[in-house]
C-alpha cells in the first residue's frame, strides 16, 4: 500500500547516537502531514518482539529535537531471527528465532511500512527482517556516531561526536603543556578513524592512530623524543579505540558471545601512554573520552541531517518504495538499496585527502 493511508512504524536501533531525536521528529512530522499514521517502536527491533508499540503523535515530538538519546529507547541486543535466550545445558548461549512474534507485533500493529534508524548492524537485520515479513516494506535511515556506513557520505552524530572529542582534546592540551607530559586520547569509532582522524586534525594532535594505519610504537616515542629537543615539552596523541600496531591486533576489553556485536573494544590508550613512558621517560597519561562522545544535544549540523534523512526516508515510503536506505551523497539527500549498508564498512581509504593534508601539516600517523 503506499499514499497517505499507510501506518508507519519507527524504530531506533542499536547504540544511541545524537539526533535520533530530530530523526523521529521529522519522520512523525512529515508523515502526519501527508495523512499518515506513525507507530512508535519501542526498544529497537526489541520492542517488535515483545509487542512494544505506541501511537506517536505532533506533541510526542513536541521539543525533542534537542535531546540526546532517543525517545523510542534502544537495544544493542535484539535481532529477532538470532534472539539471546538464557544459556543452553553446555553453558553456551541460546538463541531463538523470534522473527514470526516481531512479524505478528507489526501485523497487530497495523504496520504497511518500518523505519528503521540504525547502523549496519539494524540495516542488515531489517534486510533478514524483511524477505521473512511478506507485505511489509522497510526504509533505513543510517545513523553512528561511528561515520562508517556504507552508501552514504556522512551519518548523524558523526559531528557531535567529533565536537567533544576535539574539545576534550583541547582541554587535555592546557593540562598537558602544564605538567610537561604526553596525553594520550582513546576516542570511539569502533573498526574505523574517523572520529579520531577528524577530532584529531581540528585538535591539533600531533600524533593521530587509527585503525587503517597499523602504528608503530617506536615511531611515536621518537616524535615525543623530537618534540622534546625542540622545546615542545608535550605531545597530544589522538587514538581510535580500533587502532592497532603493525603486525597486531586491536586491544579489546571485553567479548559478549550473546551479544550481536560481541567485541568490545577499549584500552589502546592506556597500553599507548605506559609504552611511550617506558621508551621516552617522559610523564604519560592516559583519557577514555567513552560515552560523552554519544551524550547530550546533538551539534545543529546533525539536527539538520536527521531532520533531511527523516523526511527523505517517509516521502520514499509514501512514493511505494522498500528495502531503501535515505542517505547523503556529497551535499544532496538520496536513497541506496538497503543491503548496501550491510555489506561492509566505510573506512579511511589509503588516498584520503585529509590524511594526506595532516601529514603535510605535521602529523605522525604512527607508520
Ligand atoms: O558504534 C558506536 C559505538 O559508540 C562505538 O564507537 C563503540 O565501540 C560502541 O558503540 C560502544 O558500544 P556500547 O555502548 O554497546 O558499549
Amino acid at each position: 500500500m503506499s499514499g497517505t493511508s499507510i501506518t508507519i512504524g519507527i524504530l531506533t536501533g542499536g547504540g544511541d547516537c545524537p539526533g535520533l531525536n530530530a530523526v523521529i521528529r521529522a519522520v512523525t512530522r512529515r508523515a502526519l502531514a501527508a495523512g499518515a499514521k506513525v507507530v512508535g517502536i519501542e526498544d529497537g527491533f526489541l520492542g517488535l518482539i515483545e509487542g512494544r508499540t505506541r501511537a506517536l503523535t505532533a506533541a510526542d515530538v513536541s521539543g525533542i529535537l534537542a535531546q540526546g538519546g532517543t525517545i523510542l529507547g534502544a537495544s544493542n541486543r535484539a535481532n529477532p531471527a538470532r534472539f539471546a535466550r538464557g544459556t543452553n545445558p553446555d553453558g553456551s548461549p541460546r538463541f531463538t528465532d523470534e522473527t514470526d512474534r516481531a512479524v505478528e507485533t507489526a501485523r497487530r500493529a497495523g504496520l504497511d511500512a518500518i523505519v528503521a534508524v540504525g547502523g549496519d548492524g539494524t540495516m542488515e537485520v531489517s534486510s533478514a527482517f524483511l524477505r521473512r515479513a511478506k507485505g511489509l516494506r522497510i526504509v533505513g535511515v543510517p545513523k553512528t556516531i561511528d561515520n562508517d556506513i556504507l552508501g552514504t557520505d556522512v551519518t548523524f552524530g558523526f559531528t557531535t561526536a567529533v565536537t567533544t572529542a576535539t574539545e576534550a582534546l583541547d582541554r587535555v592540551r592546557t593540562t598537558a603543556a602544564s605538567h610537561h607530559r604526553t596525553m594520550v586520547v582513546e576516542v570511539m569509532g569502533r573498526y574505523a578513524g574517523w572520529i579520531a582522524l577528524h577530532a584529531g586534525v581540528a585538535g591539533g594532535a600531533e600524533v593521530i592512530l587509527v585503525p587503517e594505519i597499523p602504528y608503530d610504537p617506536a615511531i611515536i616515542a621518537r616524535v615525543v623524543h623530537a618534540r622534546a629537543n625542540d622545546g615542545k615539552r608535550h605531545t597530544i596523541v589522538c587514538v581510535a579505540e580500533g587502532a592497532r600496531p603493525r603486525g597486531g591486533a586491536a586491544t579489546v576489553a571485553r567479548v559478549d558471545p550473546t551479544s550481536p556485536d560481541p567485541t568490545r573494544l577499549g584500552g589502546i590508550g592506556r597500553v599507548l601512554a605506559d609504552q611511550i613512558e617506558l621508551a621516552t621517560n617522559v610523564e604519560s597519561r592516559s583519557i577514555v573520552l567513552g560515552h560523552v562522545q554519544r551524550g547530550g544535544p546533538p551539534v545543529p549540523f546533525d539536527r539538520i541531517l536527521g531532520t533531511r534523512l527523516g523526511v527523505h526516508a517517509v516521502e520514499l515510503l509514501l512514493r511505494g518504495a522498500d528495502a531503501r536506505m535515505a542517505a547523503i551523497r556529497g551535499a544532496a539527500v538520496t536513497d541506496v538499496d538497503l543491503s548496501v549498508a550491510a555489506s561492509g564498512q566505510r573506512l579511511i581509504g589509503a588516498d584520503d585527502e585529509l590524511v594526506r593534508a595532516a601529514r603535510l601539516t605535521g602529523v605522525c600517523f604512527g607508520d
